[in-house]
């Protein structure tokens, strides 16, 4: 085969290889989509319905249950009503300002931290903002891109 030939030969499969070298990678891509963590402020409750150490219910974007706490004139807690033992929900006990966890009796303020019990950590945390008097909550989420 002369030099021209293969030459030629390069010249008409070579894009016609970049090609399905994209369109494969386009598959792969549409096969294993790439996922980021991203961050929702997600409008919860205004400040006028909150009253100092009052307390709300509220679902995270994956539907579990947490809790707000007006700790502050302008100050709430996110909480996670996930005890950090083995996983129970915890109850707000509105007399003791304490959250409950009924499996094994543990206890936490209202910040979280362990006041007694098994538990090994404080009760997890989401970042809070309030802006005006709208209180909002940071929540981690999965975005496909
Ligand atoms: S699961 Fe909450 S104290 Fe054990």
């Amino acid at each position: 085969m002369d030099r021209r030939k293969v030459l030629k030969s390069v010249a008409t499969f070579l894009p016609i290889s970049a090609a399905f070298a994209g369109l494969a990678a386009m598959g792969v891509r549409f096969i294993t989509p790439i996922k980021r963590e991203i961050d929702r402020k997600i409008f919860t409750v205004g400040l006028e319905e909150l009253p100092l150490n009052a307390t709300k219910r509220f679902k995270d974007l994956r539907g579990r249950d947490l809790m707000l706490v007006r700790t502050g004139e302008r100050e709430v807690k996110a909480i996670s009503t996930v005890c950090t033992h083995l996983g129970c929900t915890v109850f707000w006990q509105k007399d003791r300002q304490e959250f409950f966890c009924p499996c094994h009796n543990g206890r936490f303020d209202k910040n979280g931290t362990v006041l007694g019990g098994p538990p090994p950590a404080p009760l997890d945390l989401y970042p809070v903002e309030i802006e005006g008097d709208n209180v909002f909550v940071i929540f981690k989420d999965i975005k496909e891109v």
